[in-house]
């Protein structure tokens, strides 16, 4: 399948998830981990998806990725109905340890990628560069991954997704390991490079700041098993950036409705309650 048609068609659905399912049944223990999820998202739209540690957050995202075939309903891509790994999606795992080739360095890591797709040697090199660049590793191109800190292998693990220049980028919880200031750099890179390559995104975690500050809408998760609480636009201007838009108001606002919402799911009751100039569904 090639992607690249349709997302140049901003505005149509990119990514569509309907009645999805998910039990996990073995050893005598059966785990519904997603009950009944139903959403879109729109080709060059990033999403964030935000919900309690537990809810099923990775096992929707495995389901999107074709990574885990669910239980019931249906993921579609581009149209598409997703039965394996689709070809112009690169993910990023919250487990970026078991991601990364151990016998492999930095730069062959996010080269392997390239190679699958046939790309010229020549481009290759000059795609892991800039990747690498752009999460400020150049420098460790030829180290082993188990020579870097935990945080610097989460960036490999993002230098090869964005290397691979996916029409659909899929992150769950990419940033959880890495320190305060640079998991602020890395927010910007995700949301510059979303602006600059019209890229659709779904982005996973459970940090309801990042999840307001990123997105341009907001799917809030209920606790386990697990459906769409609620989702939320997020009307904060395009122009972002860490210092202005974490202390407005709307921002203030924004964020306390999706905590509230949390908690709420939390307790499975949801707040019937509109944030200031936005009616909620
Ligand atoms: N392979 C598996 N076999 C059995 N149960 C599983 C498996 N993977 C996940 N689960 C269960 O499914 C539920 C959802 O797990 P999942 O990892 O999708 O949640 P999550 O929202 O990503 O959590 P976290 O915020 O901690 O990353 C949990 O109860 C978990 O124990
Ligand atoms: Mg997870």
């Amino acid at each position: 399948m090639n992607l690249s048609n349709v997302n140049l068609a901003k505005g149509r659905s990119m990514l569509d998830v309907r009645g999805l399912q998910k039990v996990y049944e073995g050893s005598g223990r059966r785990v519904e981990a997603v009950r009944d999820l139903t959403f879109t998202v729109e080709a060059g739209e990033l999403v964030c998806l935000v919900g309690p540690s537990g809810c099923g957050k990775t096992t929707l995202l495995k389901c999107v990725g074709g990574l885990l075939t669910p239980t019931a309903g249906e993921v579609f891509l581009g149209g598409e109905r997703v039965t394996g790994p689709p070809p112009g999606m690169a993910v990023v795992f919250q487990e970026y340890g078991r991601s990364l080739f151990p016998w492999m360095r930095v730069r062959e890591n996010v080269e392997l990628p390239l190679k699958q797709k046939k790309l010229p040697s020549a481009r290759r090199r000059e795609l892991v560069a800039d990747a690498l660049e752009s999460v400020g590793l150049t420098d460790a191109a030829g180290a082993y991954p188990w020579q870097l800190s935990g945080g610097m292998q989460q960036r490999v693990a993002i230098a090869r997704a964005l290397a691979y220049e996916p029409d659909v980028l899929l992150m769950d919880e990419p940033f959880a390991a890495v320190d305060a200031q640079t998991r602020a750099e890395l927010e910007d890179l995700v949301r510059g490079l979303w602006r600059q390559r019209g890229i659709t995104i779904l982005f996973v975690t459970h940090d309801i700041d990042e999840a307001v500050y990123l997105g341009e809408r907001v799917l809030i998760l209920s606790s386990s098993p697990t459906v769409v609480q609620e989702q939320l636009k997020v009307d904060l201007p395009a122009e972002r950036d860490q210092l202005h838009t974490r202390v407005a108001p709307r921002f203030a606002e924004l964020r306390t409705h999706v905590y509230e919402q949390i908690q709420a799911a939390k307790r499975g009751t949801p707040v019937d309650r509109v944030v200031k100039d936005q009616r909620l569904p």
